[in-house]
């Protein structure tokens, strides 16, 4: 008989004895955070290096209508000097970022802090010789190599803001976001490697700039050497420009509440948003959820697997790691190439603490069998953490048994991109951890559940419902870039006076959470999030197709796929070679993440006497649940349902 695994799992003493926060410590620090958060915060603030030193700390109104939200709002610092300059002194010849190339065969490079500082200086310096300045919008476009990081710093310290926009987003999903913040420069490289293919990213960035103003320059640095399209009046070549930069430069003063950063992401309805931080609390929040969650020592070794494109690789690849002066591994491919023991022997070559990577990962790699993980010496590592998606409890056990042997605490971090830094995960020296639960809230975080129905608050534990968050706290997102109604609308209106999360979730009979996944139009795919609204309109945006309906159903390793209804227009016949042409159409209007999983042939969709498409129906239809269809009587055509069970394409 196998034995039961254990319903909890306890830190080894050795861990707890030498964590950051124990469970003591805790639970004074969480209970001070929630009843003087103005004096917690106001500690925690001392963190980061100010020029001019903030005298209020917390100025937050979540009441609709009037939602503001300012952290640490007299004072002034500059980013980049507190993730590069301060460090100098102390720690100048210390490996900042370790960057591992995509091919193993390649040689990784080993940054210290005082070639970080000259690198971020030159950029600055490039910045500002092509007119950017204090305010600007910069496109970073780009691949996972450290110019991605130097690019983020040189923004910080010019003062401008960057807008990063994942290399696998497509020409029109990019030229979107450049348009949208009115850039005026866009960074990109000539080539990205990844998992031994290309990405022509000058091509593409390209193919965008012809949807753009003339104005907008080209920045681009040479990763591969190859050749790529060149336009005098628009590219500037960074090898030619950074040769004579200065090496030193000047960080602006920023004020604590100026932008650092846009980052679109997916809503439940429209395009993406602008989701803004800011430059003090986002830097605060962000520096000390690294190093408490994944108890950070000096000297340790820290990999975070993302990509800087999402917001996981701006807090915890870059500007919450570099805060802290830690060594930070930057990884430029994917966890299967060469083979799928990459991941692996990357742990061992650099001797990693701390790794911190997506369940679909996970997923993916213990289906490739234990050997690729056994074959490397993993006894460097000390934590282990996930981050995207709800985990499920096999895949949480294989990677606590086979990557961690046993020994590693895992930190299952709960948050999101409008959330800058972690919200709700266990602290791995003071919590006995359950395969599956975000399991408690990060310090200054209060949790409520909602009745979904009523709005109202649901007390006691072993409840279940919508997940809002009470009060703010210094890493939250400020706004929406240039719509604040819609940031207000979508965080502050359904529930009045909390911040809704979008998600669900369960308080267990201990008061531990459990993420249940969202309640609104998101879905998450591979840990990626997206709309599915913008994947209708991706699809309608084709001339064969009438309407669309898409919805996510399980998925054994993406942990959601993407299940699109289709309705062609009159006169268009269904076919494989259609098929196969809307797959590549999304893929060319979003990028490769949004490639539909199924599409099925829909002759009509299922919808209200109002017209409203029933989602609801669509999604249990996806995941095979004929029996839990619910009330179809408000249909104003019943039969088409049955149309759709008949024909439900396999998953
Ligand atoms: C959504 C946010 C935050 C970094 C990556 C994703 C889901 C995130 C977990 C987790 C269960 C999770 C939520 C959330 N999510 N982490 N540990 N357990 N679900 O950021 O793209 O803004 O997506 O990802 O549904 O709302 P994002």
């Amino acid at each position: 008989m196998t034995p039961t695994p254990p319903s909890t799992y306890t830190p080894t003493e050795d861990f707890v004895q030498n964590a950051h926060v124990d469970a003591a410590k805790y639970d004074v620090l969480y209970a001070a955070s929630i009843e003087d958060p103005e004096g917690f915060w106001r500690e925690q603030g001392k963190r980061v290096d100010w020029i001019k030193p903030f005298t209020q700390v917390k100025d937050v109104s979540y009441d609709f209508g009037n939602v503001g939200i300012k952290w640490y709002a007299d004072g002034t610092l500059n980013v980049a000097a507190n993730c590069v300059d301060r460090h100098l002194a102390k720690r100048g010849d210390q490996t900042a970022i370790i960057w591992e190339p995509d091919d193993p065969k390649d040689p990784a490079q080993h940054i210290t802090y005082k070639d970080l500082h000259t690198s971020v200086c030159k950029m600055a310096n490039v910045l500002e010789t092509l007119g950017v300045s204090k305010g600007d919008r910069v496109v970073i476009y780009m691949p996972m190599i450290p110019e991605a990081a130097y690019a983020m710093l040189a923004c910080a310290r010019v003062g401008a803001i960057h807008s990063i926009v994942f290399a696998g987003f497509s020409p029109d999903a990019l030229a979107a976001r450049i348009n949208g913040c009115d850039a005026k420069l866009v960074i990109t490289a000539d080539e990205a490697p990844r998992g031994g293919k290309k990405t022509p990213l000058k091509t593409n960035a390209d193919a965008a700039l012809s949807q753009c103003a003339d104005a907008v320059q080209c920045l681009v640095v040479r990763r591969t050497g190859g050749d790529v399209p060149w336009n005098d009046a628009r590219d500037r070549d960074y090898s030619k420009l950074s040769e004579g930069a200065n090496l030193t430069h000047t960080p602006a003063e920023m004020n604590a509440e100026d932008p650092l950063f846009i980052l679109y992401t997916s809503g439940s309805t429209g395009q993406p948003k602008g989701v803004v931080h800011t430059t003090g609390g986002y830097l605060v929040y962000a520096s000390l959820t690294q190093e408490v969650t994944f108890d950070y020592h000096d000297g340790d070794v820290y990999w975070c697997t993302a990509d800087v494109g999402w917001v996981t690789g701006h807090s915890y690849i870059v500007y919450g790691p570099l805060a802290n002066g830690a060594t930070t591994v930057m990884f430029e491919g994917v966890p299967t190439y060469p083979d799928a023991s990459r991941f692996w022997q990357v742990c061992e070559k650099h001797k990693v603490n701390q790794f911190y990577t997506a369940p679909t990962a996970i997923r993916a790699l213990m289906g490739q069998g234990n050997e690729f993980v056994e074959k490397c010496d993993l006894s460097s590592l000390r934590l282990l953490g996930t981050v995207g998606e709800p985990i499920n409890p096999e895949a949480w056990t294989w990677y606590n048994d086979i990557v961690g042997g046993g020994r590693c605490p895992i930190v299952d971090t709960w948050w999101q991109t409008e959330t800058g830094g972690h919200l709700m995960t266990p602290l791995p020296g003071a919590h006995a951890t359950k395969p599956g639960s975000a399991m408690k809230p990060f310090f200054g975080i209060e949790p409520v559940v909602l009745d979904p129905a009523s709005g109202d608050e649901i007390t006691g534990n072993d409840v279940e419902g919508v997940l809002c968050i009470k009060d703010s706290w210094p890493g939250q997102m400020r706004t929406v870039w240039g719509d604040h109604d819609r940031f207000e609308k979508t965080y502050f209106s359904d529930y009045k006076g909390y911040y809704f999360t979008g998600d669900g979730c369960r308080r267990d009979a201990d008061g531990d959470y459990w993420i249940t996944g969202r309640v609104d139009d998101v879905i998450n795919v591979s840990g990626h999030r997206m709309g599915t609204a913008e994947v209708e309109s991706a699809l309608v945006a084709h001339a064969t197709v009438a309407e669309a309906a898409v919805v996510g159903y399980p998925h054994d390793i993406k942990g959601q796929g993407i299940y699109c209804y289709v309705t062609l227009m009159n006169g268009e016949t269904p076919s494989e070679e259609l098929r196969k042409e809307l797959r590549t159409w999304v893929r060319s209007e979003i990028g490769p993440i949004a490639s539909p999983d199924v599409i099925q042939w829909a002759p009509g969709l299922p919808k209200t006497r109002s017209g409203k498409i029933m989602r609801r129906i669509l999604r249990k239809i996806a995941e095979n649940d004929y029996g839990a269809l619910g009330d179809t009587s408000t249909l104003a055509d019943p039969s088409v349902v049955d149309d759709l069970i008949a024909n439900r394409a396999e998953t």
